[in-house]
């Protein structure tokens, strides 16, 4: 990014938010009183979150509109850049072995619909408990459990065994949720959902969400974070939750806007 696209950006926050101001007529009590609370939301090491909640989203449909393949969806902040490699499935605590199992597959193509092997997906999704793993705030569950790497066979397609995961509440207990619930009325679920994260040598990369029809919140997502393409109707086999998702990747010459993994919290 220049400085010139940084001013312009900065100078045009600054004059939306200023029109705000004015539009609302607001007072030095209530300027003074969001001041505190966003000094608050720092302190609290919540910044980022209520940034990603209210803006993340708008910068994917950004990012998207430069698609022609699957669209992306909002990457969260649980992703672990480092997970291991897994063969068919993913790890699976002593304790939820009798829980209900999903069976995540699908295909990978290019846009002329030629198979993309070898592409690596990296997969993560919530525990029973709807924390993640890798994520010392979560209570430090080994990152080995319910995310890992696999890689698409010589047909581009990919198949992985793992547990349901479940409907969860971003942090609600601090000044975002005092925020979003208290003073705006939201509330702070999103529904159950696979992250996924595909390379591929040529391909544009692709950060994408699947979703359970019918499920929970699915229709009212706190991170407006779902979009239609892989909301996954309810279908069985061998007793597990099919979860089938193809994905169409964009060549890498195609429009790129850079996306930089941060750290897990
Ligand atoms: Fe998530």
């Amino acid at each position: 990014m220049s400085d010139e696209r940084t001013k312009a950006i900065i100078g045009d926050v600054v004059e939306a938010l200023r029109g705000v101001l004015r539009k609302h007529e607001v007072t030095f009590a209530e300027y003074r009183a969001g001041f505190m609370h966003m000094a608050k939301t720092q302190e609290a090491g919540e910044l980022p979150m209520l940034i990603d909640v209210f803006l993340n989203s708008t910068v994917v449909e950004i990012e998207n509109a430069t698609r022609t393949g699957s669209k992306a969806a909002i990457q969260g902040p649980y992703f672990v850049p480092d997970a291991p490699f897994v063969e068919g499935q993913l790890a699976i605590r002593d304790q939820d072995m009798d829980l209900p199992k999903m069976l995540m597959r699908g295909r990978v193509t290019d846009q002329s619909g030629a198979p993309v092997a070898g592409a690596v997906i990296d997969l993560w999704h919530s525990t029973p408990e709807g924390t993640y793993s890798g994520i010392p705030r979560h209570g430090d569950l080994d990152k080995k459990y319910y995310r890992g790497k696999i890689k698409t066979d010589a047909d581009g397609k990919y198949e992985c065994i793992s547990i349901l995961p479940v409907p969860y509440q971003i942090p609600n207990k601090g000044p975002t949720g005092m925020l979003l619930e208290t003073y705006m009325g939201w509330h702070s679920w999103r529904p159950a959902h696979i992250h996924y994260w595909i390379h591929a040598d040529g391909k544009r990369d692709l950060i994408s969400q699947a979703y359970f029809e019918g499920g929970d919140y699915v229709d009212d997502d706190c991170c407006e974070g779902v979009g239609n393409e892989f909301i996954v109707p309810e279908a069985y086999e061998n007793g597990m939750r099919l979860m089938e998702v193809d994905f169409v990747l964009d060549e890498a010459s195609s429009p790129k806007p850079a996306r930089v993994a941060e750290p897990a919290e």
